[in-house]
């Protein structure tokens, strides 16, 4: 009797483990930044990143978020390939971050910040790099996450950001979605990308709707 209802809570708790832990597959072979589930819903997830590192470009200028993820990821490529001060070779990590600053006009081009995980084995002293700024988010920081497949194209990325904000609305988390995307510029969002260019299939690319759990820090990125 004890056996089997000891088994019924196995079974109970990895059922629990598939809705909830999905990580993306990705992160079962590269290092991801550590993150807990704090909710989720039809076509969303809440979680809660704890002091992560990133590398990050400076705001790319650019009409396509393809050419501008492409620019910035090679300078990132370089970087983990040893372009920097400690002339240091680091692992690659998922996810790669688009952070969109949509354009205010349909001639004006967006402006992107690319940014790639520092592994947590470089994070006591990740090397510098001319053009690129190390920083880590303080305490816990809060994505509204939407998943989705494929290779993104620039035409995705605004309708896969307006579907999360429309599944966010009516929410708990709509208002603190809302002022998280405001503090810097207008419906600001985070395309996270973790596969690479030569992987076909199973792709997972997500949209981040980053936003502080407590008030403090206006910054986006
Ligand atoms: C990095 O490599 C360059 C070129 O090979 C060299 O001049 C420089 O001293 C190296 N720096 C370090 C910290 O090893």
């Amino acid at each position: 009797m004890a056996r089997r209802s000891s088994l019924l809570l196995a079974a109970a708790a990895a059922a629990l483990l598939a809705v909830a832990a999905a990580v993306p597959p990705t992160c079962e072979r590269i290092e991801c930044p550590a993150y807990e589930v704090v909710d989720s819903a039809n076509g969303f997830e809440i979680r809660r990143y704890t002091d992560a590192m990133w590398v990050s470009t400076s705001p790319i200028e650019d009409i396509s978020f393809v050419a501008a993820t492409r620019a910035g990821f090679l300078q990132l490529f370089n970087y983990i390939q040893g372009k920097n001060a400690y002339n240091e070779t680091i692992e690659m990590t998922a996810p790669v971050l688009t952070l969109v600053l949509p354009s205010d006009g349909p001639f004006c081009a967006s402006s992107f910040v690319v940014s790639f995980y520092v592994p947590a084995k470089n994070q006591a002293d990740p090397p510098p790099a001319e053009g690129l700024r190390v920083h880590r988010w303080a305490g816990a920081r809060y994505a509204a996450v939407r998943r989705f497949g494929g290779f993104v194209s620039d035409a995705d990325v605004g309708e896969q950001a307006a579907r999360l904000d429309a599944s966010l609305q009516g929410t708990k988390w709509a208002a603190a979605v809302n002022e998280g995307r405001t503090a810097g510029k207008a419906t600001s969002y985070t395309v996270a990308q973790y596969n690479s260019p030569f992987e076909f299939s199973g792709r997972v690319n997500e949209i981040w709707m980053l936003f502080d759990g407590a008030k403090e820090g206006s910054a986006i990125m």
